[in-house]
């Protein structure tokens, strides 16, 4: 059975139809690449199936079951993790906090009743996430809106891959990144697969797309326009996906 489905997605904003129709599909333990050109509704569509906003028509399945995804924590309590092109972290906080934001650590017993955190719980945890990553977070008490783009990027990503169970969206996860830290988010995602997560990655690297992928959806005009095995594809099929050098085509 297909792990997260979405079927017909509309998203309408004012005059723009930034999803016209869309369909997408991830399995548990497959790398999909959502690719397309700049507007195509790649982040749109992140955005509806992250329960970050509803779209005006279409349905979403996850395990075969209907769900709407009316609000973030709805997703996130479904196992859907995310990391947004734009982060969406809180940048007062540091990144021990980010990483729990929503979700602290209690105290057992009379404290935990009382609401209050396990600080030490919660930066073993936080070191642990961003070793597994091989994020240099060098400043664990500073501020992330005061960390470069590559860090805030390292917390991001981090944070997702620690509390997914399900399905994991990354929206352009290496854009602000160095040579080393996106080798590093590209063997978290096939780690993260391999533990039987669906890892949907947003990018315009198709050498990156190439190596991780199982699988390529491409997206125009707010439509999947083409679905293709990365194996058995190459890059100028891709590119004419994109560019709309034919209008549908299924290679599943
Ligand atoms: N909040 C919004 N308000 C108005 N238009 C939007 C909004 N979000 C996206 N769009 C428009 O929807 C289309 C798809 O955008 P987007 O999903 O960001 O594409 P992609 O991520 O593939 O580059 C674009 O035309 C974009 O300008
Ligand atoms: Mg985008």
């Amino acid at each position: 059975m297909t792990l997260l489905q979405a079927t017909g997605l509309v998203k309408q904003y004012g005059h723009v139809r930034a999803l016209n129709g869309a369909d997408f599909d991830v399995d548990a333990g497959e790398v999909v690449a959502l690719i397309g050109d700049n507007g195509a509704g790649k982040s749109t569509l992140v955005r509806m199936l992250s329960g970050s906003e509803v779209p005006d028509g279409g349905e979403i399945r996850l395990n075969g079951e209907r769900v709407r995804l009316d609000t973030p924590a709805t997703a996130r309590g479904l196992g859907i993790e995310t990391v947004f092109q734009d982060l969406a972290l809180a940048p007062h906080l540091d990144p021990v906090q980010n990483m729990y934001l929503g979700r602290e650590i209690m105290h057992p017993g009379l404290l935990g009743r009382l609401g209050f955190m396990d600080n030490h719980a919660m930066r073993e945890g936080s070191k642990a996430a961003f070793a597994k990553l091989g994020a240099t977070v060098r400043n664990l008490s500073g501020a992330v809106g005061s960390m470069s783009g590559g860090q805030k990027q390292g917390v991001a990503v981090a944070r997702a891959a620690a509390w997914v169970s399900k399905v994991i969206f990354l929206d352009e996860p290496t854009a602000a990144l160095g040579v080393v830290q996106t080798r590093n988010v590209l063997d978290l995602i096939r780690r993260v697969a391999d533990e039987g997560i669906g890892v949907v990655f947003i990018s315009h690297s198709m050498p990156h797309v190439m190596e991780v992928a199982d699988r390529v959806q491409v997206m125009r005009q707010g439509r999947m326009v083409a679905t293709y095995r990365a194996k058995d594809t190459n890059m100028e099929q891709l590119v004419a996906a994109m560019t709309g050098a034919f209008s549908r085509e299924e290679a599943k």
